[in-house]
């Protein structure tokens, strides 16, 4: 079983072994909870890397006051169980102490221009937390090539922003979401869900099936598919809409027509009881 490991000094010594050996140095971020979506990512970075590290870290920062914080699943044993299944050699699981030496509200990261739209919008400083610690965890692991979700699609947009602007060199590398059966996305909330909420969950897949589907058919108006979705959804009434959008897939503008020059994406939030769920689709591959 994999050993974690708590200290920054330790990682780095790792690290310096693996990069003198000329190993090319992986990075998935994590905050444990670990499902079938993680091991992907694992396994995707094991693919491209000589060392690959995870790292396993709660980030308060990134989570408002009403949010499930204290309630977060924390499974560390099945998590190192996962990682050394998946292909990890290292997992970093820091104490909030040691990534946050002077406390939650020191130095911070924002991306202003992809931060306060969608997840942005009922979570305020949400991306200035995620920001903030995939940085801190970048300078601490200092690695070639990080591997996110596509899951979290406004997130992936946000530090592929946040890796130009500030000109750090990792190479991103994002994969495609990972589903149940019935379409669910993959992720460490559904487990909240009781058997009737998992079930009605599906629907946002459906939904944005749909939409998906509309544009193959033809439907140019951004509108009508942002309708579908909320129609689509609207039937399931337990499910409660956030938001649904349709934007550029880069920037994440809202988009008024859709062209197939131009890379689209649906993007869908959702309250399931007490669970907020997101996911999306590109709709114009
Ligand atoms: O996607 C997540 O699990 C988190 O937002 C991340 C990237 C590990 C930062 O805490």
């Amino acid at each position: 079983m994999l050993e974690p490991l708590e200290s920054i000094a330790r990682v780095r010594e790792a690290v310096a072994a693996a990069r003198g050996s000329g190993r090319r140095v992986g990075f998935v971020p994590t905050m444990g909870a670990l499902h079938e979506g993680h091991t992907r990512l694992i396994e995707r970075c094991r693919a491209e890397a000589g060392l690959v590290v995870v790292s396993i870290f709660v980030n308060p920062t990134q989570f408002g006051p009403n949010e499930d914080l204290t309630h977060y699943p924390r499974t560390l044993l099945e998590d190192l169980r996962r990682c050394d299944a998946a292909g990890a050699d290292l997992v970093f699981v820091p104490t909030e102490a040691t990534i946050y030496p002077r406390g939650r509200s020191a130095t911070f990261v924002e991306v202003p221009g992809l931060s306060h739209m969608l997840e942005g919008a009922s979570r305020p400083d949400h991306f200035r937390g995620v920001a903030t610690v995939v940085l801190a965890l970048f300078e601490i692991v200092r690695p070639d090539l990080a591997v996110f979700g596509q899951k979290d699609y406004q997130q992936q947009l946000l530090i592929r922003r946040m890796i130009e602007d500030l000109h750090v060199p990792v190479e991103l590398v994002v994969v495609p979401t990972v589903r149940e059966q019935d379409g669910l996305a993959m992720s460490s909330r559904n487990r909240y869900l009781d058997p009737a909420q998992r079930k009605a969950a599906s629907v946002l897949f459906r939904a944005l099936q749909h939409a998906r589907d509309s544009v193959a058919g033809g439907e140019r108006d951004a509108n009508r598919v942002r309708q579908i979705l909320d129609r689509t959804i609207s039937l399931e009434l337990s499910v409660k809409l956030d938001y649904v959008e349709v934007a550029d897939a880069n920037s994440l503008e809202s988009l008024v027509v859709i062209e197939l020059e131009r890379r689209a994406v649906a993007l869908v939030a959702a309250w399931v009881g007490s669970t907020r769920l997101i996911d999306n689709l590109i709709l114009t591959e």
